[in-house]
C-alpha cells in the first residue's frame, strides 16, 4: 500500500495510483467531543464507506460535483486529490446538538429557515464557528468560494432531505467539506452517520453518532439500519 499522507480521527488518506488521486480508508474508530471520547466498532468503517458511497453517487446523479472516483474495497474509496478548504459547513434543518445548546433551543424544535454555518477546520482550536469576514480575513476562502459552498450546501440539503425521507429518516443536520479541484469547488470528505443527525421519522430513534456521543444504544445497529434502508431503496 502507498504511503500514508494523513491520518485523521476516523480516516486514513494515502496517495492514489495517479498523481491527482487519493485513496481514503474509513476506519472502525469513532471519536466525539473533539477526540475526548474514543472507541472502535468493528465494521463501522465499512458501513460509513458504503453509506457515504450511496449518498455521493446519488448527489452526482443529481448534478453535484464530488471527489468520488470509485470504490476500491469495502472500506476504501478512490477520490480526486482536491485542496481541502479548511472551513466546515454545517447545515441544520432542526435544532439539535451544538445549536440547541448554544442558543437554548430545545432539540427537535423547528427552525424558520435552513441554517448554514461555517466553522474553522482545526482540531487544536476545537473547530470554532466563524463568520464570512473572519474567514476571508484569514484567507481560508474568498467571498465567491463561500457563496459557492453555501449554495451547494443548500442544494445538497434539499436532495438529501428528500432522499432520507424516502426511507423514513429525517435529516436534522449534517457537516460538509469542500475542496478546490481544477478551478472548481467540489464536495469532499464523507456524508455518513458519523457526520449527520439522522432521526427515524416513525419513532424518533437516533440512527447516527449521537448513539455513541450520548450512549443511546448500539452504534452499529443504527448505522446498519441506515445502510439497509438506503441500500434497498
Ligand atoms: P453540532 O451540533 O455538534 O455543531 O454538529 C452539527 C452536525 O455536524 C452534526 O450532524 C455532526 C456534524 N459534525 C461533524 O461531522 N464533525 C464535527 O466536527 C462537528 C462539530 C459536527
Amino acid at each position: 500500500m502507498s504511503e500514508v499522507l494523513l491520518k485523521g480521527k476516523s480516516k486514513v488518506v494515502r496517495q492514489g495510483v495517479c498523481d491527482d488521486s487519493l485513496v481514503i480508508e474509513f476506519l472502525d474508530c469513532v471519536t466525539a467531543f473533539n477526540g475526548d471520547k474514543k472507541a472502535e466498532f468493528v465494521g463501522k468503517g465499512a458501513l460509513c464507506a458504503a453509506i457515504s458511497g450511496i449518498i455521493f453517487r446519488h448527489l452526482e446523479k443529481h448534478g453535484i460535483k464530488t471527489h468520488l472516483i470509485k470504490d476500491v474495497s469495502e472500506t476504501s474509496v478512490s477520490v480526486k486529490k482536491a485542496d481541502i478548504i479548511p472551513v466546515e459547513v454545517v447545515v441544520r434543518n432542526k435544532s439539535a446538538g451544538g445549536f440547541a445548546k448554544k442558543y437554548g433551543v430545545d432539540e427537535g424544535s423547528s427552525l424558520k429557515n435552513v441554517v448554514v454555518e461555517f466553522s474553522y477546520k482545526s482540531d487544536t482550536l476545537g473547530d470554532p464557528l466563524m463568520n464570512e469576514s473572519q474567514i476571508t480575513a484569514l484567507g481560508l476562502a474568498d467571498q465567491s468560494e463561500l457563496r459557492d459552498m453555501a449554495d451547494e450546501a443548500l442544494k445538497i440539503n434539499q436532495l438529501l432531505v428528500n432522499f432520507f425521507a424516502s426511507v423514513g429518516i429525517e435529516l436534522a443536520d449534517f457537516k460538509l467539506e469542500f475542496g478546490r479541484y481544477q478551478d472548481e469547488i467540489i464536495l469532499c470528505d464523507e456524508i455518513s452517520p458519523d457526520s449527520c443527525r439522522l432521526w427515524d421519522i416513525a419513532t424518533g430513534e437516533r440512527l447516527d453518532k449521537d448513539r455513541f456521543r450520548r450512549d443511546l444504544g448500539d452504534l452499529l445497529e443504527g448505522y446498519a439500519e441506515v445502510f439497509n434502508r438506503l441500500n434497498s431503496r
